[in-house]
């Protein structure tokens, strides 16, 4: 037996095709919904598609078996502006997102003071998956990851390349210069094809607990201001 649809029925379907219902509705935050890469097509997507694969699939690692979700990246994957972290926090662990806790409003606001924000930089971390209780990632687990993020660097293609704090800095610069001397200055450096002008300033969580080195931060958000009017980007 055929069931007989009513017009208010045939009406409710044309309004959740119309608001495409299955994507919104998914109980997250609505500009979470997208789904990985969703907006950039052809080999950049497949290439960051393959290097997440390529993660989850790590071996004992107690990073990953301790931690809820992976968190791979922010932003827009297509930005000439990368910025690299350390590792996620809780709530970044939660979401599955970086920088999304109190570290991630400061960065927020940072980037704000330059104009940027996260539709027009790409975000990640040294690090994709939470140490327990927040600890700083041992230099073992920063070489073990260090791979990755080389890979995601290349992938991305940054002509700016911002490092927060000296896990970043060491990992992909070196352990030879402390912070305080490295930051605020550009180096040049090659990821694989990729070629960055790289400038290393400090973790949000550290100005957060000196906000007297804001200042020094301001100095190197302008410098980044001034790169990018310089390169056009
Ligand atoms: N600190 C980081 O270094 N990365 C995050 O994603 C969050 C906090």
């Amino acid at each position: 037996m055929t069931k007989k649809v009513n017009s208010k029925t045939i009406k409710l379907v044309k309004f959740y095709n119309l608001i495409n219902y299955n994507l919104i509705y998914n109980n997250q935050a609505i500009n979470r919904y997208k789904k990985d890469f969703l907006e950039i097509s052809g080999k950049k997507s497949e290439s960051l598609q393959k290097l997440k694969r390529s993660i989850t699939n790590i071996k004992n690692c107690e990073l990953k078996e301790n931690a809820t979700n992976i968190v791979f990246s922010d932003g827009n994957p297509k930005s000439k502006i990368m910025i690299v972290g350390e590792a996620p926090g809780f709530n970044e662990d939660q979401e599955g997102l970086p920088f999304v806790g109190r570290a991630g409003a400061l960065l927020d606001k940072m980037l704000a003071a330059i104009d940027l924000n996260r539709k027009n930089v790409y975000i990640s971390n040294i690090i994709n998956y939470r140490p327990p209780e927040n600890r700083r990632p041992s230099e073992e687990e920063t070489k073990r990851y260090l791979p990755f993020i080389t890979k995601h660097i290349e992938i991305i293609s940054p002509k700016i390349l911002i490092l927060l704090g000296s896990t970043a800095l060491n990992a992909l610069i070196g352990n030879e210069v402390v912070i305080s001397k490295a930051r605020g200055k550009w180096i040049e450096k090659k990821f694989g094809q990729c070629k960055a002008s790289v400038i290393i300033t400090f973790h949000p969580a550290f100005l957060m607990r000196q906000p007297a080195q804001k200042k020094l931060a301001w100095i190197d958000l302008k410098m980044i201001r001034d790169r990018i009017l310089k390169l056009k980007i």
